[in-house]
């Protein structure tokens, strides 16, 4: 009797041993899974659970950036932002750290266009990357050549446009629907500038100069090869009667708020964007890019240099 209950016994302790050796090593598997795991070593980094929530939504591969990364408390406010571009990550912070009082979205706009960086300047400035269609980006950074001419340049006919003007055959087809739909609505369109060459640009830009400083040049007209205008994509609209400042006081400008997208066409320097677009509100300067990506900028309210950086150029 004796001897079967010391069995049982024996039987028991070394069941209760199995099992506290089986929990030791289960825990042991957790722990070491547990510190090798990323929001243990982001939270050795000296991130906060919060801003660990927010870098682990991120994509694997940026993860392990950020892994590699000194901590910097700032990251995760960039992060959060919808047009965030992590390859802009340190230029935002650079930025943020010089203009405290801006607003992230804002930074992240500025920093995502090279908006911070000086117009012009040789180290900045870019060959526009032509295999983008109508898409191709022309600004104070993207730069066309001197030689360029598009292709498929039609002459815009009177009837909706004053003289000498043309444009990319798509573009005045696009228009000329366009103007028909405006018709429809007792409102007449008519196309001021289109196609200009760079010799045209050139002279344009020398007289805006000469009449008020460079400085003032540079915010209403683009310098030569770094005009819209030579993409041969870009016409400037107005109505009867109506200079280019009165235009947006109009019925039309106010239909062509409503309805240009549905065409392909954006108001492409549009007013309070003056600091992404470099140019002041122009409330005539509509720009083709087809009419799904009209569309997308219209609805999200944003320039076509930010849609190009975040949505083209970007490291989505
Ligand atoms: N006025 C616009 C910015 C141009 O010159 O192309
Ligand atoms: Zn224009």
């Amino acid at each position: 009797m004796k001897k079967k209950r010391r069995l049982k016994k024996k039987v028991l302790y070394f069941l209760i041993g199995f099992i506290i050796l089986v929990i030791l090593i289960f825990s042991g598997i957790k722990y070491i899974k547990y510190i090798n795991s990323n929001p243990y070593k982001l939270k050795k980094l000296g991130y906060s659970e919060e801003q660990t929530e927010i870098i682990l939504n991120l994509k694997d591969k940026y993860i392990e950036e950020i892994l590699k990364m000194d901590f910097n408390k700032n990251y995760t406010k960039f992060m959060k932002e919808e047009y965030f571009l992590f390859k802009n990550l340190n230029q935002y912070v650079e930025y943020y750290n010089k203009n405290k009082k801006d607003k992230i979205s804002h930074i992240i706009s500025i920093v995502n266009t090279k908006a911070n960086n000086e117009w012009y300047n040789e180290d900045t400035v870019k060959n526009t990357d032509m295999s983008k269609g109508d898409l191709i980006l022309v600004n104070k950074f993207n730069q066309l050549k001197e030689n360029y001419t598009p292709e498929d340049i039609v002459t815009i006919s009177n009837y909706y446009s004053y003289a000498d003007n043309s444009i990319v055959k798509k573009v005045y087809e696009a228009y000329k629907n366009m103007w028909y739909a405006a018709k429809e609505e007792d409102l007449t369109l008519i196309v001021t500038s289109s196609y200009r060459d760079y010799k045209t640009q050139e002279t344009l830009w020398n007289q805006y100069a000469d009449r008020n400083g460079e400085k003032w040049a540079d915010s209403v007209s683009a310098r030569a090869g770094f005009s819209e205008h030579q993409t041969g994509l870009t016409l400037d609209i107005v109505t009867y009667n109506t200079i280019m400042n009165d235009f947006e006081n109009t019925d039309e400008f106010k239909w062509l708020q409503k309805n240009a997208h549905k065409y392909g066409f954006i108001l492409r320097y549009p007013k309070d964007k003056e600091d992404i677009t470099g140019y002041a509100y122009e409330s005539w300067h509509y720009r083709y890019v087809g009419v799904d990506v009209a569309t997308s900028i219209h609805e999200k309210n944003i320039t076509f240099d930010e849609y190009y950086a975040y949505y083209i150029e970007g490291d989505l």
